[in-house]
């Protein structure tokens, strides 16, 4: 590892402590209103913002820290079954947006009631009854990050529609990510992987859009001697596949 590399992980680690702070700060200035005081219904407002919006800082240091590892070779393996990962990811995805969805899908342990809830939100989940109870013997943190990005480009991308379907086949996991959005023309299909590329406009892509996301997968991928496919023409929205073998 270079001695840049090392510092950028180590200045992204020592964020850690801080973000905590101020989430926990947060948190008690909203729980613990006997301690500190009353607060109106918009300081609650800005107050669960701000929560939300440390969540989504601690994933972000979570997932290169991540990165980091996977480049290391590092692994950690345990037992779990595939509509956990699934649920949780979804459960990511509506978290920092929709938590009355996120209520909703933790109360569930249904796969049609599951369904249901999801076509409102516009998800399609398409598993067999098999897969979706089989136990993988993965690296829960890394393969979670890989179907987090891809759901969360999909969410990014589409149009009316996303997709999530899986299967397991011959030894391998097999999850398919698609949108109905305006897809990817041929000649950007290579770019998209690498660091830093974004399609669109600049200035309203700086923030939302760093580029680091499938970069990101195909890093975790190497790693676990899997593979991403692409599906894609311009106006056709995208399809992903991963493979991973089990
Ligand atoms: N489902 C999709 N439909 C259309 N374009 C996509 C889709 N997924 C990715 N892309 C294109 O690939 C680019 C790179 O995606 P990537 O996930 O690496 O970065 P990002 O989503 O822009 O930012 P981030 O680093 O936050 O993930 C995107 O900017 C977008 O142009
Ligand atoms: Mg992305």
């Amino acid at each position: 590892m270079s001695d840049n590399t090392i510092k950028t992980e180590i200045l992204v680690h020592d964020l850690k402590v801080p973000v905590s702070v101020i989430d926990a700060g947060a948190k008690s200035l909203l729980n613990r209103q006997e301690v500190y005081g009353p607060l109106t219904d918009k300081q609650v407002k800005v107050l669960k913002r701000i929560i939300r919006n440390t969540l989504a800082t601690q994933r972000l240091v979570n997932d290169v820290l991540e990165l980091g590892r996977s480049r290391e070779g590092v692994m950690i393996t345990s037992d779990f079954p595939v509509f956990e990962l699934v649920r949780s990811v979804l459960i990511e995805n509506f978290d920092l947006s929709e938590p009355e969805v996120v209520e909703k899908i933790r109360k569930t342990q249904n796969y049609h009631e599951l369904l249901q809830i999801l076509e409102i939100k516009s998800v399609r989940l398409s598993f067999e009854k098999t897969t979706w109870m089989t136990i993988v013997h993965l690296d829960y943190v890394k393969v979670k990050q890989i179907l987090r990005n891809l759901v969360t480009n999909a969410f990014k991308h589409k149009s009316t529609l996303v997709e999530i379907a899986g299967k397991i086949i011959e030894n391998r996991l097999i999850l398919k990510i698609k949108d109905d959005g305006k897809g990817i023309p041929p000649e950007d299909h290579k770019k998209i992987f690498e660091t830093y590329f974004t399609t669109g406009a600049p200035i309203e892509n700086a923030i939302e859009s760093h580029g680091l996301g499938l970069a990101g997968v195909m890093v975790l991928l190497k790693d676990m001697g899997g593979n991403l496919a692409l599906e894609s023409d311009h106006g056709q929205g995208a399809e992903f596949t991963v493979t991973i073998p089990l």
